[in-house]
């Protein structure tokens, strides 16, 4: 660990005690000083210090609207679905997408596997994407027929994207884990875990289990979230729905599964439902920086499109 201007015999006892400049920067200085012997003036110094290293310290308003048009996009490859979500999937954030069975979200996914390694005049960020397939779903062949459809390099593309298959939340943990070393040294520009609802749900089951259930959600979420901001990346998860018993509140009989502790943490939440044929729509319904907004979008052969011909609409 190096923190300019704090004495080397300190950084060690931190090394020691397990602390690193991430998990040290949002600590409060009463925290840091109640786990190891220092006084409060050095903690806060050194949780100061380590919140600069990191770029959160705080910053003018103006200097933020400046960072915030060099964020990276990748684009969806339909200009509607891009539009209701400020011009693609954004870095340093974490996007959620939310839908039933069949509304696309896997097919999503493949699609920003590929288009995150276009240049950036052609919406991709030229770098990869890492795969966290926790329900076997992931296809490269799909992903070689839309690939081809684009006359992509094939190949290429298939080998820019990594994927692990995370077999339960213990081992998707440990993938998340790992992934200060795997981002940096295979150039991962977008991350994906498709999906985030499935083990959750499966392994924390009933009333006894949901406090559990949310500590843990929110200790992912924290991690992604830090990672997206570290790395300059785009995060996607994918999220289950189940019936709305409040339907009022969300306005439809469906809402995305996960719960409360859950539907925070997102910066941008989209709802993907099934429409005529092979037409989806989806909607924006929770962005910090967007209003609420519909699009129609179609998965077809060559993958995520914008509507073929208009006349498809009403037949
Ligand atoms: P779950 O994982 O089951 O919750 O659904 P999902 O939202 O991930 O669905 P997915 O993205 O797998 O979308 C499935 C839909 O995409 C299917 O209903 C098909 O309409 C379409 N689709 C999937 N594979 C292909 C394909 O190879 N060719 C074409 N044309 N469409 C496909
Ligand atoms: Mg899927």
């Amino acid at each position: 660990m190096d923190l300019e201007g704090i004495n080397k015999k300190v950084l060690e006892k931190l090394e020691i005690a397990g602390f690193t400049i991430e998990n040290l920067s949002i600590l409060t200085s009463e925290e840091l000083s109640s786990k190891i012997d220092l006084d409060i003036g050095e903690a806060k110094k050194i949780i100061n210090k380590a919140q600069h290293k990191l770029g959160i310290q705080p910053i003018s308003a103006m200097k933020f609207l400046e960072l915030e048009s060099k964020r990276g996009k990748i684009t969806t490859s339909s200009n509607e679905f891009d539009g209701i979500l400020g011009g693609g999937v954004w870095t340093q954030e974490l996007t959620e997408l939310a839908g039933g069975f069949g509304s696309g979200k896997t097919q999503l996914c493949f699609q920003l596997c590929i288009n995150v390694q276009l240049p950036f005049e052609e919406g991709g960020l030229e770098g990869n994407a890492f795969f966290i397939d926790t329900e076997r779903t992931f296809s490269p062949r799909r992903v070689v027929e839309m690939a081809s459809y684009r006359e992509l390099d094939v190949e290429e593309i298939l080998n820019n994207i990594y994927i692990s298959s995370a077999v339960n939340t213990h081992h998707l943990f440990s993938i998340v884990d790992q992934l200060d070393e795997i981002i940096p040294e295979k150039n991962i520009k977008l991350l994906i875990i498709d999906s985030l609802a499935s083990h959750f749900r499966s392994e924390f089951i009933g009333k006894g289990k949901l406090v559990e259930r949310q500590q843990k959600l929110m200790k992912i979420a924290e991690l992604l979230i830090m990672i997206a901001v570290k790395y300059d990346i785009a995060i996607v998860v994918t999220n289950q729905i189940i019936a709305n018993v409040e339907e009022f509140l969300f306005g439809s009989p469906e809402e995305p599964a996960l719960g409360f502790a859950w539907a925070h943490r997102p910066q941008q939440r989209i709802f993907l439902r099934k429409s005529r044929g092979s037409s989806r729509i989806a909607r924006l319904f929770d962005s910090s920086r967007m209003p609420e907004r519909e699009a129609l979008f179609y998965v077809t052969e060559s993958g995520i499109t914008d509507a073929p011909y208009s006349t498809e609409l009403f037949e």
